[in-house]
């Protein structure tokens, strides 16, 4: 299969990065969203990564607009008519998955495939909304998707050989890594981080370290990029309160309880960089 046009549904922090690497790689993109404000914020954001790259040398003003003018925008999904796969990056709410997936599975041609940029929901659950639960995949790709190399790929329990590897391929021409993994709770990514975001912030709720020294300890001592609190507050409190509790719930052991401090935190709506206030306070 020959993908040529995909649809983003979704034009946030990740829809939108991931419209940019597919309109980057040369496909056609329809970026969705609800109301035009939102798409119109999406396209800001791909421009001033752009931008970036033009400063920077990386890529000429001409390519720039060429990438720019692969990427149409829409707030109606039956513009998903004409595409070959679809990549949803939506609200990270099950019924509002489900409510996407039936449109899409109504509106799309037979051979388009449908995939999920979701975190944590179940691929599996996802897919059995649809009449085409074999061509139903995750692609789960990181923040910030230009930047970040990996895209986990998550099989649900009835995607087919040749869906994952068109995906894979996918994958690849995007100049991202695929990696594949099977449909469980918080998939490998968010099993392994998010439980060791939680311990960082059970280690500052028991009064062991500041947040200042925690992320000192892990970025000097392990080698991370950032301290565990600083990427909680960059991914969100409230996004990594809900994984938590996807696999709290999914696996039913207590070392998924979420900390009673992130919870707090979360209730007062200090929600990390967007918000302003987290584990550190942002200008
Ligand atoms: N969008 C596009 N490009 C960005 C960017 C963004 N939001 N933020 C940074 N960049 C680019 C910069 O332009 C810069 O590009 P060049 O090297 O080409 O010049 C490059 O990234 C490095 O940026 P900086 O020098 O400003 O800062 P840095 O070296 O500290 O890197 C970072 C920033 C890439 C975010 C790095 O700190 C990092 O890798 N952090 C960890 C990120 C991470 O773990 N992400 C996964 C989150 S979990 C997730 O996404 C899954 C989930 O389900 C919750």
């Amino acid at each position: 299969m020959n993908v040529q046009k995909v649809m983003v549904v979704g034009a946030g922090q990740m829809g939108s990065g991931i419209a940019q690497v597919c309109a980057q790689a040369g496909y056609n993109v329809i970026l969705h969203d609800l109301k035009d404000e939102f798409l119109q914020r999406g396209v800001n954001v791909i421009s001033k990564n752009l931008n970036r790259q033009v400063e920077k040398s990386r890529l000429s003003e001409d390519e720039k607009k060429e990438i720019l003018s692969r990427i149409k925008t829409t707030t109606s999904l039956e513009d998903a008519k004409e595409v070959d796969l679809v990549i949803e990056a939506a609200v990270e709410k099950m019924d509002v998955k489900i409510s996407i997936f039936k449109q899409l599975d109504e509106m799309t041609n037979e051979h388009t495939i449908l995939a999920t940029n979701t975190s944590s929901l179940p691929i599996t659950e996802i897919a059995a909304a649809t009449k085409r639960p074999e061509k139903v995949i995750g692609m789960h790709f990181m923040n910030p998707v230009p930047v970040m190399k990996l895209v986990e790929i998550i099989r649900g329990l009835a995607t087919n050989n040749e869906t994952y590897k068109v995906i894979e391929d996918i994958t690849k021409k995007l100049n991202k890594v695929p990696v594949e993994v099977n449909d469980f709770p918080g998939f490998v990514s968010n099993r392994v981080l998010m439980p060791m975001i939680n311990e960082a912030i059970y280690t500052v709720y028991e009064g062991v370290a500041t947040p200042e020294a925690v992320d000192e300890v892990m970025k000097l001592g392990m080698n991370h990029p950032m301290g565990p609190l600083t990427l909680a507050d960059f991914i969100g409190l409230d996004t990594c309160l809900y994984i938590m509790e996807i696999l709290h719930e999914g696996f039913g052991d207590d070392k998924y309880r979420p900390c009673p401090l992130l919870r707090k935190y979360v209730k007062a709506g200090w929600l990390g960089r967007k918000t302003g206030r987290g584990f550190y306070t942002y200008e």
